[in-house]
């Protein structure tokens, strides 16, 4: 059963910006859209890279992983993630490069979820997340 954890300070998080805190034993992101708040996981629903470490920009996160692209919102995924070549990938040995040749199959059929939206609530200036 889940519980109200405190986040952040509303006053703490501007307009389009994003933070990230501990709630419950999570990692939880939140989210100002215009006023506008919203939490999930800090986790994405491609392959669990955190969110936070990716940007957050008139209202779409965007992953640091494969740039799978989220309505900040909703949690509706909005671009699918990119499997783009890694720099420097030539410079790796032939070994390295024939295994991620046989995952890339693998990983390119691994599905991109959307996020799930936790209840939040913004009081006496608190920022607090449902759990
Ligand atoms: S882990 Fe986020 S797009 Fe792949």
């Amino acid at each position: 059963m889940g519980s109200w954890h405190e986040v952040v300070e509303a006053k703490g998080l501007k307009t389009d910006e994003m933070t990230h805190g501990r709630a419950g034993g999570e990692d939880v992101l939140v989210v100002n859209t215009a006023g506008a708040w919203h939490a999930y996981i800090n986790r994405c629903g491609h392959m669990n890279a955190p969110l936070d470490l990716g940007t957050f920009k008139s209202g779409v996160l965007k992953c640091p992983q494969h740039n799978a692209v989220f309505d900040a919102r909703t949690g509706a995924v909005r671009g699918q993630p990119v499997h783009a070549a890694m720099p420097g990938l030539e410079q790796l040995p032939a070994e390295f490069k024939e295994a991620l040749a046989r995952m890339g199959p693998i990983f390119a059929r691994i599905e991109c979820k959307p996020l799930a939206p936790l209840p939040i609530e913004v009081s006496n200036d608190s920022v607090r997340v449902f759990v």
